[in-house]
């Protein structure tokens, strides 16, 4: 039986949270904006354009149009900077051991994700060759929860969507594999994360059995 099995990248293979608050938190306090964790939270799967308008919003800032294109420009070469430094230690606990598993099955894997930085990442981490498909923000128009990066990545992967299981960390991710009548699995916490049909902490709790029932079903 062969599955499509497509991962989001930001949360899932890598804790790249970190390094995007540290960017938009520098924007922030250049525009006099306060930016919180708890803030940064709900900016997991959401794109650079739409991340920026929610900031904005809760700061009660609004600006031009020349000036949003230069805090976007500004905010990635920030974010890019400790992306450079990334190297193969940065991948999550039981990534490569799942992604490896998988292969081995012979199943379909792809990468499904909203960052236009997707393959500079998998590259720095030495993960790009592990994937058959990379769908990321550079080949969707919409973003999660819509469904089209996840269509888009069975399709890439010639796999029927409804043969197709989605990790993912963010809500918004959570609800575009469902929407593209996928199986959903959370990587995080159950509470919220409830609405995917199973929810794990991180790798290191899905065992053997469990990918084999997923590669049966
Ligand atoms: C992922 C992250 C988001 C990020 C988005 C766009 O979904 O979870 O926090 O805003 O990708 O990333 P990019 O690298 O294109 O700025
Ligand atoms: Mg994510």
């Amino acid at each position: 039986n062969k599955k499509g099995f497509i991962f989001d990248l930001d949360g899932v293979i890598v804790d790249t949270a970190k390094y995007h608050f540290l960017a938009w938190q520098k924007l922030a306090k250049g525009i006099g904006v306060n930016f919180t964790e708890a803030e940064n939270e709900q900016l997991k799967g959401v794109s650079r354009v739409k991340s920026l308008e929610k900031i904005l919003e809760w700061g009660n800032k609004t600006i031009s149009e020349a000036d949003f294109m230069k805090l976007m420009t500004h905010k990635n070469e920030d974010y890019l900077t400790y992306i450079n430094d990334m190297n193969e230690e940065e991948i999550l606990p039981d990534v490569v051991r799942v992604l490896d598993f998988l292969n081995e099955k012979n199943q379909g894997i792809a990468l499904g994700s909203a960052s236009k930085n997707a393959r500079i990442i998998l590259q720095k981490v030495s993960l790009l060759d592990k994937f058959k498909a990379i769908v990321d923000g550079n080949d969707v128009v919409k973003g999660k929860p819509n469904p089209e990066v996840f269509l888009k990545g069975a399709s890439a992967l010639l796999i029927e969507p409804n043969q197709c299981i989605v990790f993912e960390d963010s809500v918004a991710g959570i609800q575009a594999a469902n929407a593209a009548n996928m199986i959903s699995i959370g990587i995080g916490e159950q509470d919220i994360l409830y609405e995917a049909d199973y929810v794990f902490k991180d790798f290191t709790e899905m065992d053997v059995n469990f990918l084999n029932e997923l590669i049966k079903k």
